[in-house]
């Protein structure tokens, strides 16, 4: 049975993928920091913040066939006025611990000749979003796709990302009432996304979709920012 390792995966997006992947037929294991409820497959307790104990922790897990890099952090603070810890975690936990996971799954991903990443950014990436790090994060994350794909490519190694609009979500109910208006205004079918439609997104990214499908960013924002 195949295997996949989902970050942030105790709830919203990264817990309706543990859902789809199961339901696939895949053998999960649920990574996140504080499990509430239901836990899809194994369990791993871990803070990414611990970005340097990532690559033992990938090693004790054992081999990986998939890996969604979901988990992330956000702070709606203002502009002028952003904690320093907060900076410090959004970087740590968005962008280099994907980057640390990737480092960690990819040499047993080449050896059996190929394997699948995935990971989560958002819409963010592209806008200048309104919360400083939180968007260089998501558009960092893309830069991260396109080089790994280039890297591990002629491996047989895909590494795609999906960019989600607004989604209903603990994350996206932290954001002020007013911005929340703003994207309802341009969303095409006036309504947040469901978690279980990015899971779907991912799953074919992470599974089925076709090899020279690498390196890509799949939008899931149905109006939310038309590119
Ligand atoms: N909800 C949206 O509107 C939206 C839009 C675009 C992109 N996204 C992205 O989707 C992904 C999933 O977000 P979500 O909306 O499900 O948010 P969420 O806040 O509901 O879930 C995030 C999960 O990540 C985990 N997590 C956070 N910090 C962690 C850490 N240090 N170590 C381990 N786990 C940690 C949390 O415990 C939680 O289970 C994120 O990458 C987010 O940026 C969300």
């Amino acid at each position: 049975m195949k295997r996949v390792l989902i970050t942030g995966a105790a709830r919203g997006i990264g817990l309706a993928t543990a859902r789809a992947f199961a339901a696939a037929g895949w053998s999960v294991i649920s990574l996140d920091k504080e499990f509430g409820g239901e836990v899809i497959g194994q369990r791993v307790d871990f803070d990414l913040r611990r970005t340097e104990e990532i690559s033992a922790l990938v090693a004790g897990i054992g081999t990986v066939d998939a890996l969604v890099n979901n988990a992330a952090v956000l702070y709606c603070d203002p502009a002028d006025r952003i904690p320093e810890e907060h900076a410090r975690e959004i970087l740590a936990v968005n962008l280099q611990a994907p980057g640390a996971l990737i480092g960690a799954v990819a040499p047993g991903m080449t050896e059996r000749g190929g394997g699948r990443i995935v990971n989560v950014s958002s819409v963010a990436a592209f806008t200048g979003h309104p919360d400083l790090w939180y968007g260089v994060s998501k558009a960092g994350l893309l830069n991260m796709t396109k080089f790994w794909a280039r890297v591990l490519g002629p491996k047989r190694v895909l590494v795609n990302a999906v960019a989600p609009g607004p989604t209903k979500t603990r994350m996206y109910d932290q954001l002020p009432q007013s911005r929340r208006d703003e994207v309802m205004r341009v969303v095409y079918s006036g309504r947040v996304c469901e978690p279980e439609e990015v899971a779907q997104a991912i799953l074919w990214l992470g599974s089925a979709c076709p090899e020279y499908v690498n390196g890509t960013t799949l939008d899931v924002n149905n109006g939310s920012y038309p590119r």
